[in-house]
């Protein structure tokens, strides 16, 4: 079987991958902080602030194909440690690009949504990056310089992304869910909106990349756009929980610590037209819903 290094395997994405990329390929994970396991997984520590460490680990996996997930991937944590971004999202990220290109393996590169301004959705692969944040920023100087070494890489931009917790590593639905099992009011903004996709349905779209051999940009955006507001209530009635805590606000009406694009909507007609199918929400929800019920 060939060899697969996902980095990030002990986040949320990466712990996903790792259960789902094992059918066809040996996989290598790392982690940084979170030295956890996955049945079938070799884990191998990783500092992506550390050339050495990356290199180490390379020699270690000798992968014949790399899924590069790990990051500092919340926005308000890069906003507050720009260095230590720069030093993992960009830094880190080029280096291990560079590995790739020199044994000239596929490297793909999880990129987001938020590498655009949110003032003209819905946003193609060739529309052109301009972040309104650190963590847009350096995902977007990764991008144009992962390509610059390497351009038989691919840059695959997610969106929101929606599934079970794996352990610690959640997404943004368990933290709806847990403000209202806690009786707590959430304002959800009418005028942020997103195309979140389910992680099953983006790691598929990772795979198909994958196979498919292909490089450059790809979107790998959700079958709709809606508004977190929106979002919430989905939610809620997926996982039949009140949804009276819930409020409409204005994402325009407040000061944000770190600054939002409003709507970064992604158009994704080249991945589906290679495959990709991103289920409804409300299929991807109820799914995740029975799922986290049984877990
Ligand atoms: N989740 C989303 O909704 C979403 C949306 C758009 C794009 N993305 C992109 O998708 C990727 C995965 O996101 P995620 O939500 O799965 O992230 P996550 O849950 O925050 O996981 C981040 C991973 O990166 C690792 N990491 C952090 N600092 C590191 C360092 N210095 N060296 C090596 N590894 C380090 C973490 O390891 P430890 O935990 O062991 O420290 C963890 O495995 C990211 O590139 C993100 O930008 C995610």
């Amino acid at each position: 079987m060939r060899s697969l290094l996902i980095t990030g395997a002990s986040g949320f994405l990466g712990s996903h991958l790792c259960l789902y990329s094992q059918t066809n390929w040996q996989v290598w994970g790392t982690y940084h902080t979170q030295a956890i396991t996955h049945p079938n997984v070799k884990m191998l520590p990783l500092d992506l602030t550390d050339e050495q460490s990356i290199d180490a680990c390379w020699q270690q996996a000798c992968p014949d194909a790399v899924i590069h997930t790990a990051a500092l991937s919340k926005a308000g944590q890069c906003q507050q440690n720009p260095d230590l971004s720069y030093q993992i999202n960009v830094a880190g990220t080029v280096h291990l690009a560079k590995c790739c290109a020199q044994a000239e393996i596929p490297f793909i590169f999880t990129s987001t949504d938020l590498v655009f301004d949110g003032t003209c959705p819905p946003y193609g692969e060739s529309d052109r990056p301009h972040p309104v944040n650190t963590y847009g920023e350096h995902k977007a100087l990764a991008e144009a310089a992962v390509l610059a070494q390497y351009p038989a890489a691919t840059i695959c931009r997610l969106p929101l992304l929606m599934g079970t917790a794996m352990g610690s590593a959640q997404c943004f639905i368990q933290a709806t869910l847990a403000t209202i099992a806690a009786d707590t009011p959430q304002t959800l903004f009418t005028d942020e909106i997103r195309t979140p996709v389910s992680v099953t349905d983006a790691i598929q779209g990772l795979h198909l990349i994958l196979d498919q051999g292909v490089s450059g940009i790809w979107h790998l955006g959700g079958p709709q756009p809606l508004n977190r507001y929106e979002l919430g209530l989905l939610i809620a009635e997926s996982f039949g929980v009140s949804t009276t805590t819930l409020k409409p606000g204005l994402q325009s009406s407040v000061q944000l610590a770190t600054p939002r694009p409003q709507d970064v909507s992604l158009a994704s007609q080249k991945a589906v037209a290679l495959g990709y199918m991103p289920q409804s929400l409300k299929v991807a929800l109820s799914v995740i819903a029975q799922s986290s019920s049984c877990g």
